[in-house]
């Protein structure tokens, strides 16, 4: 069984040395690797810039990347061989153009700039699309909580996954979550109570197992 995780947040250019990014830790698809493993999954951890990194394990194998056009090209590269997809990173909604050469940095002086956000393409809906009858595929949305499930069920039909974790707005950067995994059937498992990101890691994997079979 290889499982493959992205982790933490994107960084789009802006000039030299700014760039625009999110506030994700990156903590739970680092749990989920270090879960993963430890239940025997040969594991490819996607991570993005954030300062932690899993336990070095034998099973577990670790790439950096930070653009959304970087994740885009490991993903194409490494979901051939993965039998499930955890799409936990925040991957950036809008690409900005650059307000200066890649190796300027833009001056105030200049006086006021604008930004142009051109749309990110979505990468989870893309590896879903390409997706073999055998790999699984499961997302995570972050929502405001008074619209929690409705929007994740929304989102998870939209990019055509299998699965999707849904998590208030609030679990970004936190060492908590409480979230509900919710299937393209239309069932849905809630864990039990607010956990650790690591407790939270088994728990998901577990009911993969149970209601998925991967
Ligand atoms: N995702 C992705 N590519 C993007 C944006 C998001 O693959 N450009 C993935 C995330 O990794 C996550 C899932 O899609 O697993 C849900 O992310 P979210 O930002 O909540 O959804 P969006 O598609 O960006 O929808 P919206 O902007 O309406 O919230």
């Amino acid at each position: 069984m290889h499982t493959l995780i992205t982790a933490g947040p994107t960084r789009e250019p802006l000039d030299a040395v700014r760039y625009l990014g999110n506030r994700s830790s990156g903590r739970m698809g680092v749990a989920l690797a270090e879960a993963a493993v430890a239940m025997g999954h040969h594991t490819t951890l996607l991570l993005g810039p954030v300062p932690h990194a899993p336990a070095e394990h034998p099973l577990l194998e670790v790439v950096r990347f930070e653009t959304t056009a970087q994740l885009q090209a490991l993903l194409h590269q490494h979901l051939p061989g993965a039998r499930l997809l955890l799409m936990a990173a925040a991957v950036a909604d809008f690409i900005p153009e650059p307000l200066a050469d890649g190796d300027t940095k833009c001056s105030r002086h200049a006086g006021p700039v604008g930004l142009t956000l051109h749309p990110a393409p979505d990468l989870l809906q893309a590896c879903a699309a390409s997706a073999r009858d055998d790999q699984t595929c499961i997302g995570f949305a972050l929502e405001p909580a008074d619209e929690l499930l409705e929007r994740a069920a929304a989102k998870l039909h939209r990019k055509g996954i299998d699965g999707i974790v849904a998590n208030a707005l609030c679990t970004m950067d936190a060492r908590t979550i409480s979230g509900t995994l919710l299937l393209a059937d239309g069932s849905t498992c809630t864990a039990p109570t607010t956990m650790a990101k690591a407790d939270f890691a088994t728990w998901l994997l577990n009911t993969l197992r149970t209601e998925l079979g991967v």
